[in-house]
């Protein structure tokens, strides 16, 4: 039955090309780096020469979210060597930071884990303010 089976492949071809339009889980988060961390780190990770870090460099931080929440929110005082800073980010809720963080887990991470914005929410009250 020929029609049958071209029917199939049409549904088929249909349903790929749709799946085809998410471009990856994580756009969301993809995003708000652009937005919030790519004017420093750069769009691909990559950092400026010595004056901001690469985040291939940063994979155990970027595999454990607990650190990555708190570093995100609190940033990182100047540092000697370079005289940079990074800036805390107190714009992010916690559904944003869910998003980000995963994106940044499934890119960086050796072992990525996700996390859901009830647990970023714990992390963020246990991260420590100065
Ligand atoms: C204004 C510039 C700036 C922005 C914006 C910025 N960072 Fe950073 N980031 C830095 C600098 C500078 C350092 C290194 C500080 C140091 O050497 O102590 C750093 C360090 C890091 C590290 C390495 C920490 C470690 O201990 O390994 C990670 C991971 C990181 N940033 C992620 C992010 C993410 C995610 C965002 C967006 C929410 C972001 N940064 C936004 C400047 C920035």
């Amino acid at each position: 039955m020929p029609q049958i089976s071209s029917l199939i492949l049409l549904l088929l071809a249909g349903s790929l090309s749709f799946i085809g339009c998410e471009r990856h889980p994580y756009s969301q988060g993809e995003i708000i780096y652009k937005y919030n961390c790519a004017n420093c780190h750069m769009d691909d990770g990559s950092g400026l020469a010595k004056l901001i870090p690469s985040l291939d460099k940063s994979r155990l931080t970027l595999s454990e979210p607990a650190k990555l929440v708190c570093l995100i929110r609190n940033g990182l005082p100047v540092n000697k060597l370079t005289g940079q800073e990074m800036p805390p980010n107190t714009i992010l809720n916690e559904v944003e930071l869910t998003n980000l963080i995963n994106y940044l887990g499934s890119k960086y991470a050796l072992k990525p884990q996700t996390v859901q914005a009830p647990e970023v929410k714990k992390m963020l009250a246990g991260c420590q303010t100065h």
